[in-house]
């Protein structure tokens, strides 16, 4: 991870274990619960079914940043993080704002290449921790309207995904190094930027006003994602605030874990609605709990031209197949050149992927975990409806602990379902495979049962 700094083990402690501080818990008013009962009409059953069933999404790490291409100070290795991994001022910086002019920027087109790759949602950011916004913000000059390009981002994307079917989300940075209330101020330039009279209540109350505009301008919003929670000025009562407006503007959002903030006692509800690892997938995923695995495809989030280090297509079928497996989501990043274009090693991954998902996707969404405890293949679920996915070919297949009979196999890119044979052993089931896999990367078998299988070890 090279665009995070001494900031990131701190904040890595602090999402696994979901700690947080009380500090200033007098500044706001605390919500009352009764802002949820007035929300029950609208609110549908299950605000994350259409979540849970995608379990495939895009996340764009997009931002004055990608000008840089990772390089200051003849260092190439910064990304989304330059400007305080690199102790860039604030002055040097707001230069970009001149400099920012995606003209090659085609929201249909990225939409388009989500929605070919099999995706369901996509999670831009709308502000990362530098604070520029790439939304026509009316409560800050720091935003898209002040740069050569002036058109609004958020608005083109909210309606290109609405086109080709997609949800729209939101990534938003609670911690901002631009905004003169944020605190607190970046140690290397505590002589530069004093804290004179800067005023958190005020930095907040300027991010309601933006989530506002974020949650009010552009339509149905799928997930706001926050991030940039971990520093002890941002309390889990500002979390909880925060979290109740966005549920007020917009009753169906969901809204990730990253809300959550500081608390000197241990939080017994943790706010948000899913989990977000990050560059990992958890080994045993979370039984119960929602989660979302968020992974680069190369090294880093944001645009960094000198990392080539790509994930190959089969290791990030691998990664969706593995949080598909453990009944998770995976939200897959791009990180945008400044001219509005996609890097062809993105651009081609998802092109594969897309090639995969149109045979094998039905394996993916609305499925659940596998009921397999230890087994050489990956596994999900659906009513009376197992899913094998082999990447290790072999002329049979034996599902360990499998007790019912298998009532129907075949290969899922097998349009004519020519059925497999099955039969029970000492250890479960086996079936039996054709002679070449129907895919170089991973093929998937379906085994249908005539109610819900049971595996027993
Ligand atoms: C890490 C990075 C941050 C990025 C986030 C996405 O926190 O430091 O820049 O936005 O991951 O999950």
């Amino acid at each position: 991870m090279s665009s995070g700094n001494h900031n990131d083990l701190h904040r890595r402690a602090f999402l696994r274990s979901g700690a947080a501080a009380l500090g200033t818990a007098a500044l706001l008013p605390s919500f009352h619960p009764s802002v949820f009962a007035s929300l029950r009409p609208c609110v549908s059953p299950d605000r994350l079914e259409w979540w849970r069933h995608a379990r495939f999404g895009l996340f764009i790490h997009w931002g004055l940043y990608s000008i840089l291409a990772g390089e200051w100070g003849g260092r190439d290795d910064y990304a989304e993080w330059i400007r305080n991994s690199a102790h860039i001022p604030l002055g040097e910086y707001e230069k970009l704002l001149a400099r920012f002019n995606p003209v090659k920027f085609d929201a249909d087109a990225w939409a388009g290449m989500a929605e070919d790759a099999g995706m369901k949602y996509v999670t831009i950011t709308t502000k990362h921790h530098d604070g520029f916004c790439l939304f026509d913000s009316k409560r800050t000059d720091f935003c898209v309207r002040s740069t050569p390009f002036k058109r609004d981002i958020m608005k083109e994307m909210a309606e290109a995904t609405r086109r080709h079917g997609l949800r729209q989300c939101w990534y938003h940075s609670i911690m901002d190094w631009h905004h003169p209330d944020y605190l607190p101020r970046r140690d290397w330039e505590a002589a530069t930027r004093p804290v004179g009279n800067a005023s958190y209540p005020r930095y907040v109350e300027h991010l309601h006003g933006q989530v506002s505009e974020l949650l009010t301008n552009y339509g149905d919003i799928g997930v706001m994602w926050f991030d940039g929670q971990w520093e002890e000025t941002w309390t889990h009562e500002m979390g909880r605030a925060l979290y109740a407006k966005c549920r007020a503007l917009q009753p169906n959002v969901i809204v990730n874990n990253r809300v959550e903030g500081w608390s000197p006692v241990k939080i017994a509800d943790p706010l948000g609605d899913f989990r977000t690892p990050e560059q990992e997938v958890p080994a045993t995923g979370w039984p119960g709990v929602d989660w979302e695995s968020c992974i680069t495809m190369n090294r880093n989030w944001g645009y960094n031209a000198k990392d080539k280090d790509f994930k190959s297509v089969a290791r990030l079928l691998g990664l969706l197949v593995e949080t598909a497996s453990k009944g998770g989501n995976l939200l897959l990043n791009v990180g945008p050149r400044a001219d509005g274009t996609f890097p062809e090693e993105s651009v081609e991954r998802l092109r594969e992927i897309g090639r995969w998902m149109r045979v094998n996707g039905g394996a993916i969404y609305g499925s659940t975990a596998s009921p397999f405890k230890e087994a050489p293949f990956r596994a999900t679920s659906q009513p009376n409806r197992l899913n094998l996915f082999v990447t290790a070919w072999s002329d049979a297949l034996v599902l360990p602990g499998l007790r019912t009979p298998v009532t129907r196999a075949y290969l899922l890119a097998d349009a004519a379902r020519a059925p497999l044979s099955t039969r029970p052993t000492e250890g479960g089931v086996q079936v039996t495979l054709p002679p070449s896999p129907p895919d170089p990367v991973c093929s998937v078998i379906v085994c249908e049962f005539d109610r819900s299988p049971e595996v027993r070890p």
